[in-house]
């Protein structure tokens, strides 16, 4: 498969066209933003973990029938991937409140959700990303139809039990994490992006230690090393 001009470079990957006008290749970057790119850096080899962490899980969700954008890895940073176009919103979904959510709705820092939570975020740098809701996604046409909205939902939660009992196993947390899903050629909602400690909060079962990019939200420290335990657990089945 050749690589051929860049389609797209978003903060965590890049994107390229192929000869097959319904495939591209996702390259993942070593560049790390938080703050809506207010806070940059950059850690090598973060990509390779990340593109090994994302490639491991999106092949346990397709077992488990999700549908997604996956093709197969390439190399170290590297996937072919299903041509799809981005539906604009964030699936937020959290069993443990933290981050925007604790700050937003003064919840306690760590407290445990009596019910999972699922959000929308508007996908939109220059806005900062802002929670919408139902109408939201359907005034903005961020989709055809309610319908859409309850097929995002309910994807949310199926990922996150599969992903939470997963985890589970290997004595990690899944507090949270952000999903983006496409709609390829056919018209299928497809799993899309990435899932990754960049893109999810995972908590040792017995410390609480943070193993995921929180450590470079919060200047912690050992962002690889982090990383690292998160590929090694989910391995160690
Ligand atoms: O910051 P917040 O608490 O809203 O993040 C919720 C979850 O979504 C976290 O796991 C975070 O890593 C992820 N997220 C993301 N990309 C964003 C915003 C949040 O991956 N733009």
């Amino acid at each position: 498969m050749n690589k051929g001009e860049m389609l797209y470079e978003g903060k965590g990957k890049k994107l390229f066209l192929t000869d097959d006008e319904n495939l591209l290749i996702s390259e993942f970057k070593d560049d790390l933003t938080a703050f809506n790119a207010e806070k940059r850096g950059n850690e090598a080899g973060k990509g390779a973990l990340n593109c090994k962490i994302s490639t491991q899980l999106f092949h346990l969700l397709e077992k488990h029938s999700i549908k997604t954008h996956l093709v197969k890895t390439l190399n170290d940073t590297e996937q072919l991937i299903k041509r799809v176009k981005i539906i604009p919103i964030e699936v937020v979904v959290r069993n443990i409140a933290t981050g925007s959510l604790a700050k937003r709705l003064a919840i306690k820092d760590g407290t445990v959700l009596p019910f999972t939570l699922v959000e929308f975020y508007y996908k939109d740098d220059a806005l900062g990303d802002p929670i919408i809701n139902d109408e939201h996604c359907l005034l903005l046409n961020l989709v055809k139809s309610e319908s859409d909205l309850e097929e995002l939902k309910r994807l949310g939660r199926e990922i996150n039990s599969i992903m939470k009992s997963f985890f589970a196993e290997r004595k990690l947390k899944l507090v949270d994490f952000k999903v983006e899903f496409g709609v390829d050629k056919d018209g299928n909602i497809l799993l899309s992006d990435e899932i990754s400690p960049d893109s999810c909060r995972f908590w040792d079962m017995d410390t609480n230690e943070k193993l995921d990019k929180d450590r470079f939200r919060q200047g912690i420290g050992d962002v690889k090393v982090a990383y690292e335990e998160v590929l090694k657990r989910i391995l160690s089945h």
